[in-house]
C-alpha cells in the first residue's frame, strides 16, 4: 500500500462513522481531501449531510463534488468532525496546521461532539514535536510575538529555530489573514504545558496543539486500518 492508499484506508474507515443527517466538520490536508471523495460518493448515493468546512481549499473541493456545505454560524453545533493531523501521540494528542488551517480546524473541531482524526501510520509518534509546530499570530508585533515565544520556550527547555512561513508569494497567509511562526522545537516533552503557556501570548492567534479534543484515531498502515483511543 502506497502513502495514498493508506490515506484513502483511513478515509474510508471513518466514513462508517458518519450517519444519515449528521453535521459534518470537514477537515484539511490531502488525508481529509480523500475523505471528501468518499463521501461525495455516498452524498450522489443519497446520504444527506450538512458540512462545515475547515478551510477556503476544502470548501471549493466539496462545492466541486457537490458536498452540501454550511458555514459555522448557520450550523455552530456540529455532530462529528474529520480530520487528518501532522502527528498523533498515544494520548491523541496533535500537531496540526501543516496546511496552515489549524485555527479552523480548532474551532471547528472544538464545535462537534466528537473529532476522529485520520492518518498513515507514519504520522503516529512517541512524543510530540518533530514535526514543526504551527504558531498563527497576529501580523501586528510579529517580532514582539516571535520573541516572546522564544522567551517561553527557552522558559521550557525548548530549542530550535522559529520561522515565518513562506509561501511563492511572499509571507503565508492564513485564510483568517494571519501569519504562522513554525516552531522546530524536534521534541515537545510538556505538551499541554506549551499549550497553556502559547495561549497566554496575546499575539498568538491558535496553535497546532490539540489537546482533549481527538476521541479517536483511524490510523492506516501497510496492513489496513487500527483504531487509536485513549
Ligand atoms: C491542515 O492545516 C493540517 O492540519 C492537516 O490536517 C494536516 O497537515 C494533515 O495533512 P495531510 O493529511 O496532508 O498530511
Amino acid at each position: 500500500m502506497d502513502a495514498r492508499e493508506m490515506k484513502i484506508k483511513a478515509a474510508a474507515v471513518a466514513l462508517d462513522y458518519v450517519e444519515d443527517g449528521m453535521r459534518l466538520g470537514i477537515g484539511t490536508g490531502s488525508t481529509a481531501e480523500e475523505f471528501v471523495r468518499l463521501l461525495a460518493e455516498k452524498v450522489a448515493a443519497g446520504l444527506r449531510v450538512q458540512g462545515v468546512p475547515t478551510s477556503e481549499r476544502t470548501a471549493r473541493l466539496c462545492l466541486d463534488l457537490g458536498i452540501p456545505l454550511k458555514s459555522l454560524d448557520e450550523l455552530p453545533e456540529l455532530d462529528l468532525t474529520i480530520d487528518g493531523a501532522d502527528e498523533v501521540d498515544a494520548s491523541l494528542r496533535l500537531i496540526k496546521g501543516g496546511g496552515g488551517a489549524l485555527l479552523r480546524e480548532k474551532i471547528v473541531a472544538c464545535a462537534s461532539s466528537r473529532m476522529i482524526v485520520i492518518a498513515d501510520e507514519t504520522k503516529v509518534v512517541g512524543t510530540l514535536g518533530a514535526f514543526k509546530l504551527p504558531i498563527e499570530v497576529n501580523p501586528f508585533g510579529l517580532t514582539a510575538t516571535r520573541i516572546a515565544v522564544e522567551k517561553l520556550a527557552a522558559r521550557l527547555g525548548l530549542s530550535g529555530g522559529i520561522a515565518v512561513r513562506s509561501s511563492d508569494d511572499g509571507p503565508f497567509m492564513t485564510d483568517g489573514g494571519h501569519l504562522i511562526l513554525d516552531a522546530s522545537f524536534g521534541r515537545i516533552p510538556d505538551a499541554d504545558a506549551l499549550s497553556c503557556e502559547l495561549n497566554a501570548i496575546p499575539g498568538v492567534v491558535e496553535h497546532g496543539l490539540f489537546i482533549n479534543i481527538a476521541s479517536l484515531a483511524i490510523i492506516a498502515g501497510p496492513a489496513g486500518a487500527r483504531v487509536m483511543t485513549k
